[in-house]
């Protein structure tokens, strides 16, 4: 019973895993409706998800102001590598932390972060629920990145 019960926790463990590694990339569709499927984004509307993203993920408070643009939205006035941004993002309502912390990881891929975890993610959520998408955008200039 207890060697039955512990293979069964094993291999849920590893289902979740593997959902993990491919939430990343399914839950990236939605953002590519924005930021185009390769990140490059669009001058002036969708800014990019390339070194802006690695050089915010850097940095305790650019972790946290990346989480929280996902959770929270975000709206301008931005400068996102010298260029200005005045949109506005909806906040991804529906993602929970993991998800979170898997697309977020799926946008950093290749680059040298340190990866998101979940728990990190709830932190920051916790942390931001009176934030709106303008006071995420405020948290930006704060962050030092470019
Ligand atoms: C409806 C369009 C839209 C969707 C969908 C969208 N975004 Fe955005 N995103 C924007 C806009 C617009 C901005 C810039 C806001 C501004 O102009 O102030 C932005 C900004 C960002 C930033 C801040 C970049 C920086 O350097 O400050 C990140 C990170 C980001 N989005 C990630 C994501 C991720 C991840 C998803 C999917 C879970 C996503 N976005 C979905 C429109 C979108």
């Amino acid at each position: 019973m207890m060697r039955r019960l512990a293979i069964l926790v094993g291999l849920t463990g590893l289902t979740a895993g593997h959902a993990a590694a491919q939430d990343g990339a399914a839950v990236y569709k939605r953002c590519a409706a924005c930021h185009l499927a390769t990140g490059a984004g669009v001058p002036g509307a969708f800014p990019p998800l390339k070194s802006n993203t690695a050089s915010l993920a850097a940095t305790p408070a650019g972790r946290r102001y990346l989480a929280l643009v996902v959770i929270r939205g975000v709206s301008g006035p931005i400068t996102i590598g010298g260029k200005p941004f005045r949109g506005m993002m909806p906040a991804q309502a529906g993602l929970n932390d993991a998800q979170v912390a898997a697309v977020l990881n799926h946008v950093l891929k290749g680059s040298s972060a340190k990866p998101f975890s979940a728990s990190e993610v709830a932190g920051y959520r916790a942390g931001g629920t009176a934030l709106n998408s303008a006071a995420v955008g405020r948290l930006r200039a704060g962050t030092g990145a470019k």
